[in-house]
């Protein structure tokens, strides 16, 4: 029985997630909880197989249905291994992105059918949504930039064009909106620690144990 907490972030690129979803971590820590942080796609060791099928490579290398399904893959196998066996221990998990990222990068700015999209999902995750979701929203061009910055190896979304990242901006803006139980906006775009503490203020209020 799942009696844990799941946390997702999820954002473009660039836009801190990851770095938040870390200092997030930190502070469950300090604070006594028992919690995990994992990623997407990844987390297990299958997962990080298929992870390396998708982050490397021209930016064309897969059609959008052909990510759908092995993103879809890779989480079946992190679901089982990683995260369900955390929740069930009744611990916090914290993933760096998860089901949204699927729905704004290959259904709306990969043009996959809402329906198709919504009927993998569903197959794949049965009912783990999570419990509260963290959209960082970062305008792409001073994201992108970050991002290519320091990650050179794995950038094959990264070198995806402008317009892209902008649908993907606007795509998690839709997500959080269509999501208002779950999904929480921030604005990545002012200082770390400003940022980290609306986070962990957040997650007070929403986290009833
Ligand atoms: P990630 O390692 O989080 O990259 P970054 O640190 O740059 O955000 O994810 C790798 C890429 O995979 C990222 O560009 C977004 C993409 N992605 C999808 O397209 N669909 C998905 O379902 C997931 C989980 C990630």
């Amino acid at each position: 029985m799942n009696n844990g907490f799941f946390i997702t972030f999820e954002g473009g690129e660039g836009s801190g997630k990851s770095t938040q979803s870390n200092l997030l971590y930190e502070y469950l820590l300090d604070a006594g909880h028992q919690v995990i942080i994992t990623r997407e796609p990844g987390g297990s060791e299958g997962a990080e197989i298929i992870r390396e099928l998708l982050v490397h490579g021209e930016s064309d290398r897969w059609k959008p249905l052909s990510e759908l399904f092995l993103f879809s893959a890779a989480r079946v196998d992190h679901i089982a291994r990683t995260i369900n066996p955390a929740l069930n221990e009744g611990k916090i998990v914290i993933c760096d992105r998860y089901i949204d990222s699927t729905t704004a990068y290959q259904g709306i700015a990969g043009n996959i059918d809402k329906d198709i999209v919504s009927l993998i999902q569903d197959l794949t995750v049965k009912t783990l949504i999570p419990d509260l979701t963290y959209i960082c929203d970062l305008d792409p061009v001073v994201g992108l930039e970050r991002a290519l910055n320091r990650n050179i190896k794995e950038n094959r979304y990264e070198l995806k064009g402008i317009e892209f990242h902008q649908r993907i901006r606007s795509a998690f803006i839709d997500i959080a909106k269509t999501n208002k139980n779950r999904c929480i906006i921030v604005d990545a775009n002012r200082d770390l620690k400003e940022i980290s503490k609306s986070i962990s203020n957040q997650f007070e209020t929403t986290y009833k144990k």
